[in-house]
């Protein structure tokens, strides 16, 4: 059976530019046949409160059966204030055993130079707490705002990333 991977969208801003990041990585991972794909927006899953996941929700338990049915997650998101936006840290606390040994790759976006490095460097932590197993090789979209897929240097430096950060990812399952 092809492992399922949840892609995620870490942000729920309205008319977020990591969306450009978002659909380029979700065209290799549906360009690929050894995979099964799941897209995943924050907002469709979360509460404008916390909700613990012991607590049995109409909204969460769909969260934590997509977990459970996972066995990768990519996590596109932008750095807001040098962290993770809070929507996606919400969506992630909604499960806590789930998301054990699973592997997981960040991509962080940034309208600056550092690709967001520094969400990256914020949400490891949290995914270590998880147990969760973390790709190496990040992902990074900096200069958001001019990221042009459909040039062809751009195209071909990032496809090149993306499969072998989605190749490591998958040699992490099983
Ligand atoms: C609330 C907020 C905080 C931000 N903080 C940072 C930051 O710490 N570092 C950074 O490089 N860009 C920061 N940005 C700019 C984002 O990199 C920029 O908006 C980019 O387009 C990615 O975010 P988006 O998907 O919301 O558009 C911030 C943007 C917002 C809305």
């Amino acid at each position: 059976m092809k492992p399922l991977i949840l892609l995620i969208l870490g942000t729920a801003r309205e008319g977020n530019e990591s969306q450009k990041a978002f659909n380029y990585v979700r065209k290799q991972l549906e360009a690929r046949d050894d995979l099964e794909l799941k897209t995943v927006e924050c907002a469709e899953y979360i509460h404008n409160k916390t909700i613990a996941p012991w607590q049995n929700d109409p909204i969460i338990n769909p969260w934590k059966e997509l977990v459970a049915k996972a066995s990768g997650f990519v996590i596109i998101t932008p750095e807001y204030n040098h962290g993770y936006p809070g929507e996606l840290k919400l969506l992630l606390d909604q499960e806590f055993n789930g998301y054990k040994g699973k592997a997981v790759l960040v991509g962080g976006v940034s309208d600056g130079m550092w690709g967001g490095t520094r969400v990256i460097e914020a949400l490891v932590p949290v995914l270590r707490d998880f147990d969760m197993r973390i790709v190496r090789s990040d992902l990074h979209f900096p200069n958001i705002k001019q990221f042009n897929p459909e040039d062809e240097a751009t195209d071909k430096l990032y496809s090149e990333l993306v499969k072998k950060s989605i190749d490591e990812l998958l040699s992490k399952i099983g």
